[in-house]
């Protein structure tokens, strides 16, 4: 949890249409995810998420529950079991009510060179990168369109956008989450379902600052940013907030990017 506390309290937003909406987030019990799951909490929804990692999950859950917000409901779940994820998101209905805010969050940035890649490599890249926000999507669109609508957003990256090498398979799979995004917002917008993807830069999680932000990286991020920022989490999860809310009724079908101005 990087800086939920704090949401509502007078300097941020806080959106009514979100008390108890129910919210799956799916790789929520880290980086990101775990931050938009503290966030919805905050502002009283009632928040769902699956992870593979149980640990930070558990903790994350206590530490939520800690701040007075909604309990958020864990079950663990690997989106790579495309029909393992499919029960448990009806699982996660039957227990809260109709999803009608969805995440797809969860991914894998594995970095190799393309040479190195071979077809299984690839196939479980597109499976941990892309496959998951379809199934997903198609889950719950149907609780959607029975509770008169909903908002499912998906996350993109900056590196289908600029130059960073080794990253093939992510970088296709974020691609054609883009695609994925604008076919399901034209298909499924007659039911009042939302479908945007937001395009996060180079975000300051704890893993990235621990595996990749160095005196290097942090050139690049001088040069290539507009705005002498870093993108935090919070930065992230506030945008996403704003696009489940009914704030933004009108909005479907397009890339958000939150970069600091890089692309
Ligand atoms: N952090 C960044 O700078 C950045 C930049 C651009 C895009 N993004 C995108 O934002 C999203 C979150 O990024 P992050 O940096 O927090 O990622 P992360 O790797 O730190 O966290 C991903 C979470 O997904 C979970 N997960 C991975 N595989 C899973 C599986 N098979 N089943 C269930 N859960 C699984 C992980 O356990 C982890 O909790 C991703 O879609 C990522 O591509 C991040």
């Amino acid at each position: 949890m990087n800086g939920g506390a704090g949401v509502g309290a007078g300097r941020f937003a806080t959106y009514p249409s979100l008390r108890d909406a129910v919210v799956l987030v799916s790789g929520g019990a880290t980086g990101l995810g775990a931050e938009f799951v503290a966030q919805f909490a905050a502002q009283g929804a009632r928040v769902a998420f699956v992870d593979v990692q149980e640990e930070p999950a558990r903790e994350l859950v206590e530490a939520v529950a800690a701040t007075g917000a909604p309990r958020p409901l864990f079950r663990r779940a690997d989106v790579t079991d495309l029909e393992g994820y499919r029960r448990v998101i009806g699982e996660v209905a039957g227990e809260l009510g109709p999803v009608t805010v969805l995440v797809n969050n969860a991914a894998v940035d594995t970095r190799r060179p393309t040479a190195e890649v071979d077809v299984a490599a690839w196939d479980a890249g597109m499976r941990v990168n892309l496959d998951h926000h379809f199934v997903a999507a198609t889950a719950v669109a149907p609780m959607m369109r029975a509770a008169g609508g909903g908002s499912i957003v998906n996350l993109g990256s900056i590196s289908t956008h600029v130059k960073l090498r080794d990253l093939v398979v992510y970088r296709t799979a974020k691609s054609a989450v883009e695609g994925l995004t604008r076919a399901l917002a034209l298909e499924l917008g007659a039911d009042s379902i939302r479908v945007n993807c937001v395009i996060p830069g180079w975000v300051m999680t704890a893993r990235q600052l621990r595996d990749w932000v160095d005196a290097e990286a942090e050139a690049v991020l001088d040069r290539e940013q507009s705005l002498p920022l870093r993108v935090q989490p919070q930065d992230v999860a506030r945008l996403l907030l704003w696009l489940a809310a009914e704030d933004s009724r009108a909005c479907t079908g397009q890339d958000w990017v939150v970069d600091g101005g890089w692309m």
